[in-house]
């Protein structure tokens, strides 16, 4: 059975249709990504899988259980995280310090009894912190791990953000736009990251714009284009569906399909 099931989801604003009755499975273990031009509804769909946003029609169903219309806390205990579109760290707090406040979403202690250093939660504290660790050196920010989220490079930021959402231990992992603004070596580590993070166990789903990582870690992509979907297939079939080619015809990375 699929870990994810979107069935029929469609999400509309005011006249745009911007999910028109989209449905796929993603099975576990699985990197499957989501591509498609701008304003595709590549966004929409995480914030409906993800309970950001509701859908006008269709259902999420995640590990048997339909999780539609649910609050985003949980959607979280129920093992699934993502990352937006816009970094979204605190700047003030170190690397390892943005990884422990993942965490806290979901450890016993919570971020106010934590704070208030109650006695019990001292243990869980120092398992938090070194889970932390585990998870930074997981997506390669080693060098990083006592340095202020403020002070790091955008591209080492967004392997940050990933650590940090690994911090809720989720069984599935969403990413919108994880290569945006990461230079060549950047983006040749998040993939390495992506496959150290599935090789754990995790199922993950991408949303990207660039291609070269898209085609490389892929298991299977689909394709969305003003709402539908329009492909869905191994990347050595999408890179040849005509139909995918000329949606991004017009689009500056059809050179790189
Ligand atoms: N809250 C909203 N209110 C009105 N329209 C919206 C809203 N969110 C998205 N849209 C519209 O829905 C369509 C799909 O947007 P979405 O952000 O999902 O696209 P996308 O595929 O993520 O694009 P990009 O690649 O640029 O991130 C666009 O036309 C967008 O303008
Ligand atoms: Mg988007």
């Amino acid at each position: 059975m699929s870990l994810l099931q979107v069935r029929d989801v469609t999400r509309r604003f005011g006249g745009l249709v911007a999910v028109d009755d989209v449905s796929f499975d993603v099975h576990e273990g699985q990197i499957k990504a989501i591509i498609g031009p701008n304003g595709a509804g590549k966004t929409t769909l995480f914030n409906v899988v993800t309970a950001f946003d509701r859908p006008d029609g269709g259902t999420v169903t995640f590990d048997g259980v339909d999780l539609t219309g649910s609050r985003p806390h949980r959607i979280v205990s129920s093992g699934i995280a993502r990352t937006f579109q816009n970094t979204q760290l605190f700047d003030e707090m170190t690397a390892r310090e943005n990884v422990m406040a993942g965490a806290h979403a979901v450890t016993k202690a919570g971020f106010l009894a934590t704070a208030l250093r109650l006695p019990w939660t001292v243990r869980e504290e120092r398992e938090v912190a070194k889970e932390a660790g585990r998870l930074i050196r997981l997506v390669g920010l080693d060098e990083w791990e006592d340095v202020p989220a403020a002070d790091m490079p955008h591209g080492l930021r967004r392997l940050l953000e990933i650590a940090r959402a690994l911090a809720s231990r989720p069984r599935m992992l969403l990413l919108d736009e994880p290569a945006a603004g990461l230079n060549t070596a950047e983006t040749t580590a998040l993939g390495e990251a992506l496959y150290r993070i599935r090789d754990e166990g995790a199922t993950i789903v991408i949303v990207e714009h660039d291609m070269g990582l898209v085609m490389e870690v892929s298991d299977e992509i689909v394709v969305l284009d003003q709402g539908r979907k329009i492909a869905e297939g191994p990347p050595r079939l999408i890179q040849k569906d005509p139909s995918v080619i000329a949606a991004y015809l017009g689009e500056e990375d059809v050179d790189e399909l």
